[in-house]
């Protein structure tokens, strides 16, 4: 028996207007969660119809007409497998033995075993492989017992162990959706005349214009005109619904091929956004910062490439030391955690699992915790004592772009919030969009060419040193992740010290080396590759004659090198992804928010 369900992406319409197509389209925004499987339930006349099968949303919807399911009511799912069979019976929604009980869940349910084994006992029948499917079958027990699908909810809840959002329907009260959640998330939109439950704001945006947050082991109960709102002991609560941000609205390729292009060209934009900010809250977190014992900063993925910039940042203009420690092994770390320590917890999605247990840990440990997230009532959020916001909108391409521009920029605001430059910093970073700007305009097609050239490479290098190393590292990641090919970041002086082992004739190495105090060091590495026939690509305001393909950047002051450098990797590795046939969108394997550990 396997865990199918890990990740993925749920949403549930109750409403005037059919269900289906709303649902349908709440999928496909959220699609990069998952894209393994995929399915819809409604209530029609009463009856139960569901349809659920293997394949991206777009192909399922072409061999069963998924939008065209009747009823005012619906469930769906689009799924992501760690591992176990991507099969049609593994794939949500999942029903109980009646086939009057639907289910879409997004989590792990760890002792799904032993609830399995108890109810195949009491005579249930299970038809999947899944966790998930104890969930209906323990439902239908209570039910049996003439308790309405919201008291089952309440009842199951705390039988589950693990994390959880699930949606249920009932043959019941077929107009009916009951939500809760456990470490994972689900927000509750509300429309004209229409409510929503999604783990994901972005499932409803353009059809909910307010959202409300569900705490931990709350209960929500849609119905068509109304909803409402239990504690996990079934008394009543009141909330209060916060509108949705305009930019959370727009979430349209527009005229582009890709999110992945869309994105990478929003951001000089995403800049101008990213120093929106509070200038007393920055200066009273850069203070914290700066009075803090130890300082950690802890992330995954592009967000933690962010960080170690800002490392950089911090020490050289606030003259503090902090340490970077990858979200996934900072828990390991926990025991020198204390209330000295100022946690810096960075994360687009402000969902992703590893970096939420490090942040529980360090907060049990009285740690304060500041986090910089992008998508709003995230779990990290909720569980900072100060959020920054990045505020640059929706990014649904799986490898992330804007969003790390707009991390570095918070990062520059942050360390000179700590020498009193918070006025200075916005100056200089909304004095970088045209700089973004030129750098795409220069660079996009020759990158494009570049890349038909060097698409059927195996491997690639990527070399900076100090505040760009981190830059090497993002770049030969977002090669990785949209196009497949096998790429390595670091900074030039460790080439020496293994890789270059691997440099053959021909091998591209990507040289960052922007005409500052590392230039020249880095021209000298630059050389010991090219020495062993390596292709340079370098990214430089100042030719020389070592490069084989010169990328132009604009020159910019030497803390704000990594704003540009970054733009033309990203370009690189979109081009190679789909000259290469490769849906950068969506790359094999992964996911956006990866809410399992
Ligand atoms: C996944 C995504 C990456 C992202 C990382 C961290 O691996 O595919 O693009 O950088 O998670 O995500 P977060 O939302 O925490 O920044």
């Amino acid at each position: 028996m396997y865990n199918t369900n890990i990740m993925c992406g749920i949403i549930g319409y109750c409403g005037r207007e059919t269900a289906a197509p709303v649902v349908f389209e709440g999928l496909r925004r959220v699609e990069y969660r998952g894209y393994d499987s995929a399915g819809i339930a409604t209530f029609n006349n009463g009856t139960l119809l569901l349809c659920k099968d293997v394949g991206k949303l777009g192909e399922i919807e072409s061999r069963h007409h998924l939008s065209k399911m009747l009823g005012n009511t619906a469930i769906g799912h689009t799924r992501w497998a760690t591992h176990g069979g991507v099969t049609q019976a593994n794939a949500h929604p999942h029903c109980d033995c009646t086939s009057t009980i639907a289910v879409v869940h997004n989590g792990i349910i760890d002792n799904y075993q032993e609830l399995r084994k108890q109810l195949s006992t009491n005579g249930h029948r299970f038809t999947s492989e899944t966790d998930t499917e104890v969930i209906p079958h323990l439902i239908e027990e209570e039910m049996k017992n003439k308790r309405s699908l919201e008291e089952a909810v309440l009842a199951i809840a705390p039988k589950l162990k693990g994390s959880y959002a699930f949606l249920a329907m009932s043959s019941r009260d077929t107009d009916k959706i009951v939500g809760t959640r456990k470490d994972s998330p689900l927000a509750i939109g509300l429309g004209n005349g229409a409510f929503f439950a999604a783990s994901d704001v972005l499932a409803c945006s353009g059809i909910a214009n307010k959202l409300i947050p569900l705490a931990d082991t709350e209960i929500a109960v849609l119905a068509r005109d109304s909803a409402e709102f239990y504690d996990a002991a079934g008394r009543k609560l009141t909330k209060k619904p916060t509108n949705l941000k305009t930019q959370w609205l727009d979430t349209d390729k527009q005229s582009y091929d890709y999110f992945m292009l869309k994105e990478i060209m929003e951001q000089p934009e995403a800049l101008e956004a990213a120093v929106r900010q509070d200038k007393k809250a920055f200066t009273e977190i850069a203070m914290d910062i700066l009075r803090a014992g130890q300082v950690i900063v802890t992330a995954c993925g592009t967000s933690r490439y962010a960080a170690l910039v800002g490392r950089y940042l911090f020490s050289k203009v606030g003259r503090k030391f902090c340490d970077v420690v990858m979200a996934s092994e900072f828990h390991y770390f926990a025991d020198s955690v204390d209330r000295n320590t100022v946690v810096l917890a960075v994360s687009q999605s402000g969902e992703t699992a590893d970096v939420i247990e490090g942040v529980k840990r360090a907060r049990d440990n009285k740690a304060m915790i500041v986090s910089i997230v992008n998508r709003p009532q995230s779990q990290l959020a909720n569980m900072s004592d100060h959020v920054i916001y990045l505020n640059c909108g929706p990014e649904q391409c799986v490898a992330a772009t804007k969003s790390f521009l707009s991390q570095l920029a918070v990062f520059y605001l942050l360390s000179f919030s700590m020498v009193n430059s918070f006025d200075k910093a916005v100056k200089d970073i909304k004095g970088m969009k045209s700089k973004v700007a030129k750098t795409i305009e220069w660079n996009n097609e020759r990158l494009k060419r570049l890349s038909e050239r060097l698409k059927y490479k195996h491997d690639f290098y990527y070399i900076a040193r100090g505040i760009n190393f981190a830059i090497a590292s993002e770049g030969a990641l977002k090669l990785k992740e949209v196009s497949y090919i096998h790429a390595e970041g670091m900074p030039a002086g460790e080439l020496k010290h293994g890789t270059l082992a691997l440099i053959e004739q021909g091998t591209p190495v990507a040289v960052i080396c922007p005409n500052d105090y590392t230039y020249d060091e880095t021209m000298s590495n630059a050389m010991e590759a090219k020495s062993r026939g390596a292709y340079i690509i370098a990214l430089s305001d100042r030719k020389n004659q070592i490069f084989d393909f010169w990328v132009k950047i604009p020159k910019v002051s030497e803390l704000l090198y990594p704003m540009i450098t970054v733009i033309p990797l990203q370009l690189l590795a979109y081009h190679t992804a789909v000259s290469l046939g490769k849906d950068p969108d969506k790359p094999r394997n992964l996911a956006k928010s990866v809410t399992v550990k």
